[in-house]
């Protein structure tokens, strides 16, 4: 079986959005140092992107965290591959997701974050897949809200490829 990727949102679109995120973010964090969370691999290109589209300080940390195979459906297993190198007590957190699908990862990772004690914790995510939703995540910025199709681009991956698209594309799959 072979695939081939369908633009469904263009670099310009999503560059548009990032933008006006990233000045929302500037207006809500006034006066405050955001302390961004990028959750790897999939959130890196779009955390790259936002963080210079910020205006009030930025400091940075990452994790790592598994919850799909191989394939393109959710296991409903979350593993913490790679923890944070600083504590985030008493921060501003905003934790940078590339997308918000059955909820499982965001819902897990969020409950573990908050137990540490931040000052804030909030979620921005570039897409949301709502019709997915199994469990229950409060997402307080949004990019796009996007049909239950499989994505690749902007950090995504099928197996690993793809995440370096500039724009954001679905999967579809030839029979072979
Ligand atoms: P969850 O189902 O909300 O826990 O999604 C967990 C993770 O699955 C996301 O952070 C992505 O890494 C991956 N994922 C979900 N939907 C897609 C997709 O359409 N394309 C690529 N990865 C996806
Ligand atoms: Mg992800």
């Amino acid at each position: 079986m072979s695939e081939r990727i369908k633009v469904l949102l263009s670099e310009e679109e999503v560059d548009a959005r990032i933008q006006a995120i990233g000045e929302q973010i500037s207006r809500d964090y006034q006066g405050k140092q955001v302390h961004l969370i990028c959750v790897l691999k999939g959130g890196s290109f779009f955390l790259c992107e936002l963080a210079k589209r910020i205006t009030v300080p930025v400091s940075l940390d990452f994790m790592a965290v598994s919850s799909y195979g191989g394939g393109t459906e959710s296991k409903g297993v979350v593993k913490i591959v790679k923890d944070l190198d600083e504590p985030i007590k008493d921060k501003d957190v905003l934790v940078v997701e590339d997308i918000v699908d059955s909820g499982r990862t965001l819902s897990y990772l969020l409950e573990m974050l908050q137990a540490r004690g931040p000052k804030s914790l909030r979620l921005c995510t570039l897409l949301d897949k709502p019709e997915r939703r199994v469990v229950d995540v409060n997402v307080d910025y949004t990019g796009f809200r996007i049909p239950d199709k499989f994505v690749v681009g902007y950090g995504l991956d099928y197996d690993q490829r793809y995440r370096n698209l500039p724009y954001i594309g679905v999967v579809e799959f030839d029979e072979a």
